[in-house]
């Protein structure tokens, strides 16, 4: 058995005159959990949709476990376990009858089912809420659902569509740690989209960065971080209305600002401390209110900014629109 879990070779997607996956080359080694990390409209679920079978390249080819997916796609379909971006349990049935009808769905023995169900039930943290109705389940219960659903057929690889997109951040930690566990304890690699860049950081052995379709950079988040070639970041948030002026107050100390939505950033360089003090005192004399000032190493903030010239999502989780008509595709 090969290396990789999951290879992409040129991959194209076409929808008319739209290219929304450009020629995307990757190889998720076996065993890791691999993020690929973009905003709205970079083309992440499509070309999940790619992986599994759901969507016909226009050109390219992608092999699963070494199976040519073109070529054998049921048996390469059979080694993946995916979790959608849209919530799909039943919420009139049962945590229990959700489980049933989806191991029927994949053709679980009847006598292995119960097994099964106790697996994810317990995989899910839910093993109290069995007979409980789905409809009546936290976000991040009906997530954790799902995760365990999908490892029913004992798959290899997971895929997972944003599966912590509109979670509170309890929640959110909650699904981190279930995918962590499923990662070292059940030895499934994990491929999984997320526009949060904290996500990507914290969760995954290595990032691929998407923008446009194209796959701007690849590497684990250290080598990111790195490669930017950035020592520190300095970061002032202030009233939006005064953005401008405090980014006129970094020019005069001779830093290179960028404005986002609620701060403005520059690379630190080798001064950063000596530049800090020069810019507190400059926006005390031009009377210039902030709300928070900080200098830090550089996040997969600063890489995706870096790489793409604009923010993922600002500060609250929304994301920000400043892309033209990427990112107001398809509401949600
Ligand atoms: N079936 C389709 N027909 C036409 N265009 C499509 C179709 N599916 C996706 N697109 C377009 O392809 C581009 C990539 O979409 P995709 O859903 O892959 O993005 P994404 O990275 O998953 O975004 P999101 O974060 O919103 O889920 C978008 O511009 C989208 O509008
Ligand atoms: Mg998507």
């Amino acid at each position: 058995m090969g290396e990789y879990a999951i290879e992409i070779e040129s991959l194209v997607k076409k929808f008319d005159n739209l290219t929304a996956v450009n020629g995307v080359n990757l190889k998720i080694k076996k065993g890791e959990i691999f993020g690929l990390l973009g905003p709205n409209g970079a083309g992440k679920s499509t070309t999940l949709n790619m992986i599994l079978g759901l969507l016909e390249p226009t050109s390219g080819r992608i092999f699963v476990n070494g199976t040519d997916m073109h070529k054998n796609p049921l048996a390469a379909r059979n080694e993946i376990g995916i979790v959608t971006q849209e919530t799909v349990v039943e919420p009139e049935l049962t945590a229990e009858q959700n489980l049933m009808i989806f191991g029927r769905l994949y053709h679980i023995p009847p006598q292995e089912l119960k097994k099964s169900i106790d697996f994810a039930l317990q995989l899910a943290d839910l093993t109290s809420f069995r007979n409980a109705y789905a409809g009546t389940f936290s976000g991040g219960m009906k997530r954790r659902l799902e995760v365990s659903k999908s490892l029913m057929h004992a798959p290899q690889i997971l895929l997972l569509d944003e599966p912590t997109t509109g979670l509170d951040v309890q929640n959110r930690t909650q699904i981190w740690n279930l995918l962590r566990d499923i990662n070292k304890k059940q030895n499934v690699t994990i491929l999984m989209t997320t526009q949060y860049l904290e996500e990507a950081d914290q969760l995954c052995d290595r990032i691929g960065i998407i923008d446009h379709g194209k796959l701007i950079a690849l590497g684990t988040p250290a080598e990111l971080k790195q490669k930017i070639g950035v020592s520190s970041v300095i970061e002032i948030s202030a009233d939006k209305a005064d953005l401008p002026r405090v980014a006129e107050v970094f020019k005069k100390v001779g830093l290179e600002p960028k404005i986002l939505t609620n701060k403005v950033v520059a690379p630190g360089g080798s001064a950063a401390t000596k530049k800090i003090e020069m810019l507190v005192k400059e926006l005390s004399a031009h009377k210039i209110d902030i709300h928070n000032i900080s200098l830090h190493e550089p996040t997969i903030d600063d890489v995706f900014l870096k790489l793409t010239g604009s923010e993922v999502r600002d500060a609250t989780g929304e994301y920000v629109s400043n892309r033209g008509s990427f990112g107001m595709g398809r509401g949600r």
